[in-house]
């Protein structure tokens, strides 16, 4: 049998019936027989400061670096919040980026589907989630792109996903898993 891949999911909304939740959970329907994907949790994470990442760090940033750096891959789904990626998911970002030299991110393959009821599909989050990635050493797939705009309507009163959008999420995740295949050849 192929190798499966675990995914880390890193939501960046906190919102119970948040649409990027939804989102994140229609991708683990989806997703190909190559990967299985996990929502690692964010909404406990101390905002992170040096002080109390010393010798003892707080166990909530311990479970979280183990999280990420179990997996073999991440994938991120997020709101934008004033154009930008929202605060919870950069500080997460952040833990698991230290201590210095122990990045949990380091040469995992990842890609980011941004989900607004915007019109511009939180391009702007899913760019500067981009430029951390860059530095971070996370190779983030290029194609397809996924800014998915107009998401008010994605998920009807019994939260099933819109049979419109459906083809272009399994495009997605399809798609992410021949890259992650690719990756960790
Ligand atoms: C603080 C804040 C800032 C926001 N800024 C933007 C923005 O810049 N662009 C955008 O498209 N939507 C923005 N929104 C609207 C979010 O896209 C919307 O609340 C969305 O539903 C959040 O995702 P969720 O449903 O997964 O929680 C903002 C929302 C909040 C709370």
């Amino acid at each position: 049998m192929s190798k499966v891949y675990t995914i880390a999911v890193l939501v960046g909304s906190l919102r119970k019936e948040s649409i990027n939740r939804k989102v994140a959970l229609a991708l683990a329907e989806l997703a190909p027989a190559n990967l299985k994907l996990n929502i690692v949790e964010i909404g406990d994470l101390p905002l992170y400061n040096e002080d109390i990442d010393g010798g003892t760090p707080p166990a909530a940033y311990s479970t979280f670096r183990q999280q990420v750096s179990s997996s073999d891959a991440v994938l991120f789904v997020t709101p934008e919040y004033n154009r930008s990626v929202p605060a919870p998911l950069k500080n997460a970002i952040d833990v698991g980026s230290r201590p210095y030299g122990k990045s949990a991110w380091s040469g995992k393959p990842g890609a980011i589907i941004s989900v607004s009821p915007g019109a511009i599909g939180g391009f702007g989050a899913n760019h500067h989630l981009r430029q951390s990635l860059v530095f971070l050493d996370v190779p983030c797939m290029q194609q397809p792109e996924a800014y998915l705009g107009g998401a008010g309507s994605l998920f009807d009163e019994a939260g099933k996903l819109s049979e419109k959008t459906k083809p272009f999420l399994q495009a997605f995740i399809d798609a992410y898993g021949k890259w992650v295949e690719k990756q960790s050849a």
